[in-house]
């Protein structure tokens, strides 16, 4: 498998966050935290990318994290080509391979690649040109490495120090790339604890969370902690007759105002998006003071940015 990594080490595709060693995780943090700016001012922006062309192309449908990488293009000065992949080329039965040469000859840069198969993103980095990056913006349920940046650099900026957190994911783990990536981070940089609660039917095979504490309470889950992250059911990555009732999960498992008591008062609430209102998270918790939902969107923007940034200087110098 093509390496995420140049042979001195240096980040020039975003796969995964698995194997990316602490120090270049905290250098994209310390990065995109440079990139944000108060709200209400302008956005960052610089011409780093200026004359590159960044394509993205989403196989499964997105909203907010297209645009995030569109507009983290954009703000560095790069083309940006958002292509509705789902209903073009694949679908008229082109090979992956041909979409992406076909776009590598118009002089594309930086794919930007969200697909609901495993392996596509480092299968992409396998065949394109020594000069082209490739970002994973969401590989089936494995791998979300911007999603995961952005969840640890949005705990760093309200936590300070990481080393003494306890950090809960609740809801549908066993489906989530979001939940693997921010293990994987975590992993990597050091928390005190981190616990995963699912109904059994949506649990993770404990070997896939190593170190991770799993739960199927979600009192027991939230108990204490820091930080309290919700998922939402993956319902397109399951069968029907699987999906878990919307009441009976919230009822069960929701984090609701008096679940959200049983944490330390300062915790802070986190979301990827996109929220089912009332089913893993109650709404009431979703727009309180304690949520962060919205500056992980804000956080999102400035990592992509760091992530395209670095990802260029390492082929480029
Ligand atoms: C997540 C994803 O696509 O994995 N969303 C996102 O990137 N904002 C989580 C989800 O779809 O539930």
């Amino acid at each position: 498998m093509a390496s995420q990594f140049d042979a001195r080490g240096r980040l020039r595709h975003l796969i995964t966050l698995e194997n990316v060693p602490r120090a270049q995780l905290v250098e994209l943090l310390d990065r995109a935290e440079s990139f944000l700016t108060p709200m209400g001012a302008y956005p960052a922006r610089s011409d780093a990318l200026a004359g590159r062309t960044v394509a993205n192309l989403f196989f499964e449908p997105s909203t907010r994290t297209r645009a995030s990488f569109e507009l983290a293009a954009r703000r560095l000065g790069a083309d940006v080509l958002s292509l509705d992949v789902s209903m073009s080329s694949r679908a008229k039965g082109e090979s992956l391979l041909d979409t992406i040469y076909t776009l590598q000859a118009m002089q594309v840069d930086v794919f930007v690649i969200r697909d609901a198969q495993s392996g596509v993103p480092a299968f992409i980095c396998e065949h394109v040109a020594p000069h082209v990056a490739v970002l994973n913006a969401g590989e089936s349920h494995l791998n979300h490495p911007t999603q995961g940046l952005l969840d640890v650099l949005t705990m760093r900026l309200h936590k300070g120090r990481l080393d003494d957190l306890v950090v809960t994911i609740a809801g549908d783990i066993q489906h989530s790339r979001v939940a693997r990536s921010a293990h994987h981070a975590l992993t990597t940089l050091g928390i005190r604890e981190l616990r995963l609660v699912a109904p059994p039917a949506l649990a993770p095979d404990p070997a896939e969370f190593a170190g991770a504490q799993l739960l199927d309470n979600i009192e027991a889950g939230v108990a204490g902690a820091d930080v309290v992250m919700c998922l939402r059911i993956q319902r397109e990555r399951m069968e029907v007759s699987r999906n878990p009732d919307p009441a009976d999960f919230h009822r069960e498992f929701g984090l609701t105002p008096e679940r959200l008591a049983l944490a330390k008062p300062d915790a802070i609430v986190m979301h990827p998006g996109p929220m089912n209102r009332d089913v893993e998270i109650a709404g009431s918790v979703a727009d309180s003071a304690q949520s962060v939902i919205t500056e992980q969107v804000t956080n999102g923007l400035a990592v992509r940015m760091a992530v395209m940034q670095t990802v260029l200087e390492t082929i480029h110098g």
